[in-house]
């Protein structure tokens, strides 16, 4: 066999995908692009052309390996170079060897916000338990924003720190519905929103920006232009694989099937113990493989997904319809279907801890865990910049890269914490580093700055190793769920658990070491957010235990992407030099990359 092979052109173009004209970068002239499958372990050709007028792109395969291909990890300034504008580049790796549910997306500032990505299968059963289905949907959940991505990322980056508010939409496989005529879901709240300030003070509700004026109808709207819902064709008596993708930029969703329970299966291309819940959330960079049994009347059923953790909620809905059922059409926003308050963390934390794995990876004893990394995820302000419209200092960044025990002063006032400072210092080198980061180790330049103050780690394949996420309130008092991916390699999940880790024997000994599930993203606990000051309170953690497959740098970070690399929630787990293969023969360069010494490399 040849493996896979496919193309993917990336184009920026105006389309609706939730009623609202916009410009959008797509894939093969859609959002999402193509879902791609792959049989386990097979070779995978991916050639994207760019062609986008001035904007650079990249693709990651989210949750795959990459084992001995780093460099096709697609992680701009961390495995390599962007593809540029008007250039076309041709991935190459093998597909991970078990079957599962995967994505793609854009590893370049907003690009991914703006819609590129999709669905990556790789082909089989991931367990008995649906190895005997009737049938396979794909369901990509995205969230969309009416302001431009560049905007959006201009504002969390610049001193003025703007923050652009909850998404106008949430898209299922790219459909979306924004109510033209009432937007009582949004306003700028001016005391509590970044976005309603201009660093300076709050800008009156007349100088908003549109998207976030309390009285906002976008000109661009055209109710008659509203995509049709996505219907999801099932059989009476079958059990179907529903494929849900985690793909959004910021928001938390939980999804449901009015009518129908679901069993979870998978959790990011690794076999669960069957769960049986009435509804599941999927954070972003996660996915799930969920069953649903078709033994309800003959009808549609509405699908609902909806925004968690955060008060400003907004819907997308799908319809599940059993073949020959009489067409009726169905206003999914009148039907009820019973799912968990924005703000119901118990239900989160709950199903989160009932997530069992089947040991398809055994999980390595804790005598072999060589080092505990701790933590601690927070947002703070720094360094004279504003936020809120307060007269006073600092913009909100959220960090990781601190050791536990490090605490913010939590004032929102300043970060005379001299260590936070240090720690926000070492992040400005990590932004500014031009050659990639992989690039730097096999070419042994500028290795120095990979410092575990610049927020690199350095691990070794095959070894173990622990990560103590802490969820820790931000500085406004808010704690908020976070949904961690780490590059490279799938991880254990030991628990999630209430408080504060302070590594006591009893707190080491609830580790779950029996049955722990696997996955490549997981969320922190949290307490909601949103101004409702009785869930503020507490936060906790979540321990994961690693063990890198292959050599690369491997970035771990919230897959928030708003808080990523705009705000500073990242850090690099790397293996050093030896052992990383050769570049491929088509290395993209840029920055600072020296391209006679690559040259000579690659001759010997
Ligand atoms: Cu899907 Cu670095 O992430």
């Amino acid at each position: 066999a040849t493996g896979l092979e496919a193309e993917l052109v990336i184009n920026s173009e105006f389309m609706s995908l939730d009623c609202v004209d916009r410009m959008v970068l797509s894939i093969n002239g859609k959002v999402p692009g193509p879902t791609l499958r792959a049989q386990p372990g097979e070779l995978v050709q991916i050639t994207v052309h760019n062609m986008m007028a001035s904007q650079s792109v990249s693709i990651h395969f989210h949750g795959q390996y990459q084992n001995n291909t780093p460099w096709q990890d697609g992680a701009a300034t961390f495995s390599g170079c962007p593809i540029p504008a008007q250039t076309s580049w041709t991935y190459s790796f093998h597909a991970n060897p078990d079957p599962g549910t995967y994505q793609y997306h854009s590893h370049v500032g907003g690009t991914s916000v703006g819609g590129v990505g999709g669905v990556l299968v790789i082909e089989g059963a991931v367990s008995a338990a649906t190895a005997a289905i009737d049938g396979e949907h794909v369901l990509h959940l995205f969230d969309w924003w009416h302001a431009p991505q560049e905007e959006i990322l201009s504002g969390l980056m610049s001193t003025q720190f703007r923050w652009p508010g909850d998404p106008q939409s949430v898209l299922i496989n790219g459909r979306g519905s924004f109510d033209c005529h009432h937007n009582s879901m949004y306003t700028c709240n001016i005391t509590a929103n970044a976005s309603c300030s201009d660093g300076k003070g709050p800008i009156a509700p007349a100088n908003l920006r549109p998207w976030y004026r309390p009285d906002y109808q976008p000109p661009q709207c055209d109710a008659s232009a509203c995509p049709d819902l996505e219907v999801f064709e099932v059989s009476m008596n079958g059990t179907y694989l529903l494929r849900l993708i985690g793909a959004t930029s910021l928001s938390f969703l939980n999804v449901a099937v009015e009518g129908h329970n679901l069993t979870i299966v998978e959790t990011d291309g690794h076999p669960t113990a069957p769960l049986n819940v009435s509804s599941v959330d999927i954070n972003s960079g996660q996915r799930l493989g969920v069953l649903i049994h078709a033994i309800q009347q003959p009808s549609t059923y509405v699908i609902r997904a909806q925004i968690r953790g955060r008060s400003g909620v907004r819907v997308a809905h799908a319809l599940l319809r059993y073949t020959g059922s009489p067409t009726v059409t169905v206003d999914p926003v009148g039907v009820q279907i019973p799912q968990p308050a924005w703000h119901d963390n118990e239900f989160t934390f709950q199903q989160q801890n009932a997530l069992r794995g089947t040991q398809s990876m055994p999980v390595p004893a804790t005598e072999q865990v060589v080092r505990r990394f701790e933590i601690l995820n927070t947002q703070e302000r720094l360094e004279g910049r504003n936020f809120n419209g307060k007269p006073s200092v600092d913009s909100i960044k959220a960090a990781i890269g601190l050791e536990s025990g490090d605490r913010p002063e939590n004032n929102c006032v300043s970060a005379n914490n001299t260590r936070l400072l240090r720690w926000f210092l070492g992040r400005r080198t990590f932004f500014h580093s031009t050659t990639p980061v992989l690039s730097k180790l096999y070419f042994n330049q500028g290795v120095d700055e990979l410092t575990e103050d610049n927020s690199y780690y350095q691990v070794e394949v095959g070894k173990v190793y622990d990560i103590v996420i802490q969820n820790y309130p931000a500085c406004n008092g808010v704690c908020e769920t976070h949904s961690f991916h780490m590059h490279g390699m799938p991880f254990w999940v030991l628990g999630t658990f209430r408080g504060e880790f302070n590594g006591s024997a009893e707190q080491v000994a609830a580790f779950n070491l029996v049955d722990p599930p696997m996955r490549d993203s997981i969320m922190t606990p949290s307490e909601g957010v949103n101004n409702v000051p009785e869930i503020r309170a507490g936060c906790g953690y979540v321990v994961i235990r690693f063990k890198p497959i292959g050599p690369g740098a491997w970035p771990f970070h919230c897959h928030q992407l708003l808080h990523a690399a705009p705000m500073g929630s990242i850090v690099v787990f790397h293996t050093g030099r030896e052992g990383l293969p050769p570049p491929p023969s088509n290395l993209l360069v840029c920055g600072d990359m020296n391209l006679q010494t690559i040259m000579n490399r690659l001759e010997e």
